[in-house]
């Protein structure tokens, strides 16, 4: 899988832009605000349909223009093909060789794209949200199908959470029941699958970069699961969490929102016999990111057959130099296709080869060199 060309047009800050990244890296060299997380966000954008930051697709587009476009050009499998995405008055259309995509599977078609921002660096610290997103991105690569399926789960919770505000009668909210345990029983099962894949490769990631004896340890944290998590079946999840919807029925009437399922779980992460997010420093707690991705990456090649395409945001200024030189070199050495951004050219020039295609962004304008 490679990209063969990107171009967008009133993707925030970018007015019309177009590129041809290289094969191997692409670097996009800029000062602070000129558009360089724009530029990697609009091609996460392109290959994932998750907002990379944004909160509404509002924000995506530029200041007042109506739509932003963002068009991706793809080799897969030897053929190439098409990708474009879309965003006005708050919706997206997705296209596929310039007609409108049929599917989203018709869409993603194997496009697979891994990115690492300075945000991820946080999540090991931060609260149970970050760390679910984090989760999901990677669920989502290895399970494109997982994004109409959490998508279709927010909603019935969406709903379920207005009528518990409303104190609608219960008759109404238990409607909702039989959806949120049916699809979160499936998400489980989802995050549960790449779990069983990508968790022995971190473990062993961080025993590489991490420079500490403790074994990291990442275990699931199913919230009022009745049921064991690491062996249960689909249909016993979904019976455990009917259950827990009942039995947390008047607690979640009282506080207004619904206390059980994929939406409140957490991910634990643990050095030795320690939580990580009490005790693990920041080198370490960003060496357990590091590890992850690296594990998410090389699973992704081993059951893909080819490497994701790795977008890093600015991450090597956010990186002790060890862990940095670390990452450079496995990304010289994987030779995967990577677009990076950064502030400082130095600081990535371990990952730069012969081959390398330096941009420089200014102002929301690309240019090479
Ligand atoms: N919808 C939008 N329309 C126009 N400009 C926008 C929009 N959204 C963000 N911007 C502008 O984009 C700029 C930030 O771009 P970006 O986040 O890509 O910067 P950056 O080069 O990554 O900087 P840093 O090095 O600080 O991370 C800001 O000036 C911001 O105001
Ligand atoms: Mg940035």
């Amino acid at each position: 899988m490679r990209l063969l060309s990107l171009s967008c047009e009133s993707f925030r800050n970018l007015g019309q832009v177009s590129v041809t990244p290289s094969a191997r890296t692409t670097i996009a060299v800029g000062e602070n605000g000129q558009g360089k997380t724009n530029l990697l966000e609009a091609l996460y954008y392109l290959a994932t349909l998750k907002p990379l930051r944004a909160n509404t697709l509002k924000e995506l587009v530029q200041f007042g223009a109506g739509k932003a476009r963002v068009q991706g050009r793809w080799l897969l499998n030897g053929a190439e093909r098409d990708i474009a995405v879309e965003v006005s008055h708050g919706t997206r259309t997705a296209f596929v060789d310039g007609k409108r995509a049929a599917s989203l599977e018709s869409y993603f078609g194997g496009v697979s794209v891994v990115a690492f921002t300075p945000d991820d660096l946080s999540i090991v610290k931060g609260g149970p949200e970050g760390r679910r997103t984090f989760l999901d991105r990677s669920v989502f690569n290895r399970f494109p199908a997982y994004l109409q399926e959490s998508r279709e789960y927010a909603k019935a919770l969406k709903s379920r959470n207005r009528l518990l505000k409303e104190d609608a009668p219960h008759s109404h909210l238990t409607v909702w029941d039989e959806t949120l345990s049916r699809v979160g029983a499936r998400l489980l099962v989802r995050r549960r699958a790449l779990l069983t894949e990508v968790v022995p490769r971190a473990v062993a990631a961080f025993a590489h970069i991490g420079r500490i004896e403790a074994k990291a340890t990442f275990v699931y944290e199913p919230s009022h699961l009745d049921v064991p998590f690491a062996t249960a079946t689909e249909s016993e999840l979904q019976a455990a969490l009917s259950k827990a919807l009942e039995t947390r029925l008047v607690r979640d009437v009282e506080r207004g929102h619904t206390s059980v399922g994929p939406h409140v779980d957490d991910l634990d992460v643990s050095l030795g016999e320690h939580a990580a997010r009490q005790y693990a420093s920041q080198g370490q707690s960003r060496a357990l990111v590091l590890a992850w991705k690296v594990a998410e990456i090389e699973n992704l090649k081993e059951t893909n057959g080819f490497l994701p395409m790795l977008l890093l945001d600015d991450v090597s200024s956010e990186l002790d130099p060890e862990r940095n030189a670390f990452l450079m070199q496995y990304l010289a050495d994987s030779g995967a296709q990577t677009l990076l951004t950064t502030t400082d050219a130095e600081l990535v020039r371990r990952a730069a080869g012969a081959e390398t295609t330096w941009l420089g962004v200014k102002n929301g304008v690309i240019t090479p060199g």
